[in-house]
Formats: C-alpha cells, sequence, structure tokens
C-alpha cells in the first residue's frame, strides 16, 4: 500500500455558503485544510471589512478544530471605496478583492461590468500590493461559454497587467491551456487557482453519454487538451505559479437538479482523495506538496502549516449526500470509490 506524508494543504478558494449550511461546508473543511480563503458571493455580498469579520465569527462558531484559519477576499462592487480598501490591506484575514465581472456567475450580480471606470481602486491596490482574485469570464452573451476564458485574457486581462504592472493577481479557478501560458509567462506575483474536478476532468464528463449536472460548474468544463495543459502545470517540478482552489461550492439539491441547474462543484470531501490519486496515477505524487500546500501559502507570504497529513492508498466510498436541517447537498462523486483517502493530520515542525 502506498502512502505519503505533506504538509497540511490549504484550499485558496472555496464557498462555504453560510447559516445552517455552516455546520456541513466548515466541518468538511477543517477535515482536510489548514487554512481556506472563503469566497464572498453571499447574498448580500460580503462588501465591507466588518460583513466579513461577523461572517469569519459564524465560521469560526462552526469549527471544531481550534487551528482552522478562514480567510477572506472582498466583493469588489461599485460601491468599493479608498477607505474600505486600506481598512482591508490592515485587516489579518482579508487577503484579496474578488471581482466577479457582472453576470459571469452565481451571485455574480453586484460585480463590475466596466472595470475601466474602477482604475482608480486598482491603482490603490497596487500601490497597497492588495492582490486582486479575479473570475477571469468575458460575460457577452454572443462570446461561447467555451472561449470566455481565452477572451478574458486576451481582450481584458492582459492590457489590465500591463496598466498595473505591480498589482497581484490571482486568476481563479483557471481551466485553459491560454491561461497556463499567460500565467506562466507573468512574474511571480501573478499567479492561479487551479481546481481537482478541472485538472481530473473534461467536458466529456460532464455531456457524453448523458448530462451529468453535478460537473457543471463555472468556467465550465473544458476540451481534454486544456485538461492536460492544467496537469502539466501543476506536475512540473520547480512550478511556483499554480496552486489549490478547490472552488467546491455545493447548492442544496433542488436547485442543482432543476431545469435551470445551478454552477458549482460539491468537492470539499474529494478533494485530497481525488488529488493524491490523480498525482499517483500520474507518477507526480512527489509534486502534490507544492501544489496543495507551498505555493499558496507562498504567494499569499503567509507560513506553511505545521501539521502534516497522511495521504494512504485506500478505498472508501463517497457518501450519497450530506444534509443538515432539511438541506441536501450532493457531493461530487456520490457514492463511486476513490483509491485515496486522507488518514491522519500530525504536527510537524519546520524548523
Ligand atoms: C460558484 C458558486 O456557486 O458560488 N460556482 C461555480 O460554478 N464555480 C461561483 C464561482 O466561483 O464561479
Ligand atoms: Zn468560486
Amino acid at each position: 500500500m502506498h502512502s505519503i506524508n505533506i504538509i497540511q494543504p490549504d484550499d485558496w478558494h472555496i464557498h462555504l455558503r453560510d447559516d445552517r449550511a455552516l455546520e456541513i461546508t466548515v466541518a468538511l473543511a477543517e477535515q482536510s485544510f489548514a487554512r481556506v480563503l472563503a469566497m464572498p458571493n453571499l447574498v448580500p455580498p460580503l462588501t465591507t471589512v466588518p460583513s466579513i469579520l461577523s461572517y469569519r465569527s459564524r465560521i469560526l462558531a462552526s469549527a471544531k478544530n481550534a487551528h482552522f484559519n478562514p480567510y477572506f477576499a472582498l466583493y469588489f462592487t461599485g460601491e468599493l471605496n479608498a477607505n474600505t480598501l486600506r481598512e482591508a490591506k490592515h485587516c489579518p484575514w482579508i487577503l484579496g478583492v474578488k471581482w466577479y465581472p457582472q453576470g459571469a456567475t452565481t451571485h455574480s450580480d453586484w460585480g463590475i461590468q466596466d472595470i475601466h471606470q474602477h482604475f482608480e481602486h486598482l491603482a490603490l491596490m497596487e500601490e497597497l500590493a492588495l492582490p486582486l482574485l479575479i473570475h477571469g469570464e468575458v460575460t457577452d452573451s454572443t462570446i461561447d461559454i467555451f472561449d470566455r476564458e481565452a477572451r478574458f485574457i486576451g481582450n481584458i486581462l492582459n492590457p489590465l497587467q500591463q496598466r498595473f504592472p505591480k498589482l497581484p493577481i490571482v486568476l481563479e479557478h483557471i481551466t485553459t491551456r491560454q491561461a497556463v501560458d499567460w500565467v506562466k509567462s507573468m512574474p511571480a506575483h501573478i499567479a492561479a487557482t487551479i481546481t481537482v474536478h478541472h485538472l481530473a476532468f473534461n467536458r466529456n464528463h460532464l455531456l457524453a453519454g448523458g448530462l451529468r449536472p453535478d460537473y457543471y460548474c463555472l468556467p465550465i468544463l473544458k476540451q481534454q487538451d486544456h485538461q492536460q495543459a492544467l496537469q502539466e502545470a501543476v506536475m512540473t517540478s520547480g512550478q511556483t505559479h499554480f496552486f489549490l482552489g478547490t472552488d467546491s461550492a455545493p447548492h442544496v439539491q433542488d436547485k442543482k437538479y432543476s431545469a435551470c441547474g445551478c454552477a458549482g462543484c460539491f468537492t470539499s470531501p474529494i478533494a485530497l482523495a481525488l488529488l493524491a490519486e490523480l498525482f499517483y496515477e500520474h507518477k507526480a505524487l512527489s509534486l502534490l506538496e507544492t501544489f496543495s500546500s507551498i505555493n499558496g501559502a507562498r504567494f499569499y507570504q503567509l507560513p506553511l502549516n505545521q501539521q502534516q497529513v497522511h495521504l494512504i492508498q485506500k478505498e472508501w466510498m463517497v457518501p450519497h449526500h450530506y444534509t443538515v436541517d432539511g438541506l441536501t447537498f450532493i457531493p461530487l462523486l456520490a457514492g463511486q470509490t476513490l483509491s485515496w483517502q486522507c488518514q491522519s493530520i500530525k504536527g510537524i515542525n519546520h524548523e
């Protein structure tokens, strides 16, 4: 039986939702991750530092592990102002500002339509070295959904980066070869998160042999060639630009499996197991730690975690659902068998 110990991973892009859902989302996140970066697309969105601090208290009230440490990004709306940006920079739990192009994804209605109207905020963020986290897709309905990320990079992101060359940027949940190549061509303060599902699956899993809503997320799963580009990116020794952000995005069963189902894959319970399986199959297990536990911490200038996780090759079945107080969430790969699991967490000392 194969096994590996790695520094405990962090999840730098997760949707914990709120209220009753926290009982499930926080419990699952803290089972695998020491730190998470929780996204601000609640209803209403998290647009101020006090709203984030209050959300943080609700999350910590649900946490059982005293070491679990949630971080946040502020939602970039038309109401954002310089004072809030300065306050955010001084808040130890806020790592950046999240820009959702309006209409790009779930709960992005409050997002920014034309970023050119907000250059003064980007200039201040550049001065403060406060990272801009981006959902990188154009929203023009005439652009094919599979092309929206590549178009965004060429038409919007690249000119933006040239205009604000020192602004730290995280291109979130990248899905294309174009994104990989662009990020690789950039200096160290430009990085990208990659999800487990975009590494493990492609659009055939969503569309071939039956339509499977569990695999529907935004940005949408792409062709196999793009999936391979993502795999090559994270399985290259010495790479520093790419790190794990699961984008685990649970939606209640009724909303996910409907005539107009919500976008989002609920991957928290399977993320580490599936990653270990994937890296093992590609004979790249030794590179898992860099992607899941080191690069993200380095980018955000945070210390490496002191605990280690023990991953072993041992089968288990993914639960069919998680239910709390009448809310049911179905995880990706529900009822299927995975061949790796996370067994224990132990303390280590990096000194
Ligand atoms: C996310 C959600 O449900 O909040 N959905 C998704 O498909 N990824 C939003 C997002 O990150 O785009
Ligand atoms: Zn997300």
